[in-house]
């Protein structure tokens, strides 16, 4: 694995390691992207493999430019059209139904196909030079935390990855909003920090919130509640028990470390959380990172309030939370 600048010289080596069928990660607005050419079935098999995912799971497909939409989507409804032209590039996936040059490998077999313009120079430098569709889920391995740093991404992979671009920070720091045009009705399947009253306000449709088919829900893998968890158990915890509870715990001989809004507590590895929503997704996933290597007991998490700017952290502490619950197994 070669972790390179993103200078003019890398950019082309890492288009040719794709145009080799090589797996090459890569900074977006969002989360770290692992990428390979979303036309090449090999280069696809050998991303399934570094994952560690199961092949059956849809990935994005990642466009240097709203214009090649139509090379992907067999079909554009007016309302996906202007979501694309007035958010992209942009920290926003469609889902939509998938042209023929699709192949089942990208869309787990599904008809339908994700597809997002990042807007992260570096994203955009390397899909321009790169030309074709970039299939790239997160650059995490299967049910761990997505990658906000290009050292996020190293310490996840080895050999596996040719090359590793480094962008820096991601800006937003968690991934896109979702939403599926693939059915009646448009539905967001994954909030982010595009909010929905905006989708709705461009589309102009509103937009469905009944609860997803089931089998959208079994076969994304941000669809499963275990998804973006640290290694340590993590509860979410409303403002005025968290004080109780951590007294509690720490009475039990657990060791506990904090993740809150509220100002830290002595003997108590603790990161506070910022007030503004974007502020707090941009830093969340490094968070929880950083409390991970405490190796606590627990982590507990102050719930985060209840308005749309926070129901796509919300979302992803709930995910986090729920793999505490049920004791999957993760990796
Ligand atoms: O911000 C992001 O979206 C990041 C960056 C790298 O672009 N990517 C990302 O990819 O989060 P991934 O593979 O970790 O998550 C992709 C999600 C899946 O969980 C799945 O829910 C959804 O995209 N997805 C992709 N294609 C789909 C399809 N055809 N139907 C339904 N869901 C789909
Ligand atoms: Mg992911």
């Amino acid at each position: 694995m070669k972790l390179l600048q993103p200078t003019e010289q890398a950019i082309a080596e890492a288009s040719e390691a794709l145009k080799r069928g090589l797996l090459v990660a890569f900074p977006t607005e969002t989360v770290y992207g692992l990428g390979a050419a979303a036309s090449d079935s090999e280069a696809l098999k050998r991303l399934y493999a570094a994952k560690g995912r199961p092949s059956n799971h849809p990935v994005i497909v990642h466009l240097a430019s709203v214009d090649q939409l139509s090379d992907w989507a067999s079909e554009v409804p007016d309302a996906a059209r202007k979501l694309a032209e007035q958010l992209w590039p942009g920290p926003l996936t469609l889902i939509l139904p998938k042209s023929a040059r699709v192949s089942d490998a990208v869309t787990g077999g599904q008809s339908s196909v994700g597809l997002r313009v990042p807007n992260h120079p570096v994203a955009q430098a390397l899909l321009q030079k790169f030309g074709g569709g970039v299939a790239a889920p997160s650059a995490n391995r299967f049910g761990r935390l997505s990658p906000t740093s290009a050292q996020d991404v190293v310490a996840d992979f080895a050999d596996e990855v040719e090359i590793v671009l480094d962008g820096g920070h991601c800006d937003v720091g968690i991934e896109s909003t979702i939403v599926d045009f693939s059915q009646s009705r448009p539905r967001i399947l994954r909030p982010g920090m595009i909010m929905p009253e905006q989708i709705e306000e461009i589309c102009g449709i509103q937009l469905s919130s009944s609860p997803p088919p089931q089998k959208a829900t079994t076969r994304a893998p941000g669809g499963l509640p275990s998804h973006y968890a640290p290694r340590t158990p993590l509860h979410v915890v409303p403002r005025d028990r968290l004080r109780e509870r951590l007294e509690s715990e720490i009475s039990k001989g657990k060791r506990v470390c904090v993740l809150s809004f509220q100002p830290p507590l002595p003997q108590v590895p603790w990161v506070t959380g910022a007030h503004d929503a974007y502020k707090y997704a941009r830093q969340l996933y490094g968070n929880l990172r950083k409390l991970d290597r405490e190796n606590a007991d627990m982590i507990l998490v102050e719930e985060v309030p209840l308005t749309s700017d926070w129901e796509g952290i919300a979302d992803r502490l709930r995910r986090a939370s729920a793999a505490a619950s049920h004791e999957v197994a993760h990796d």
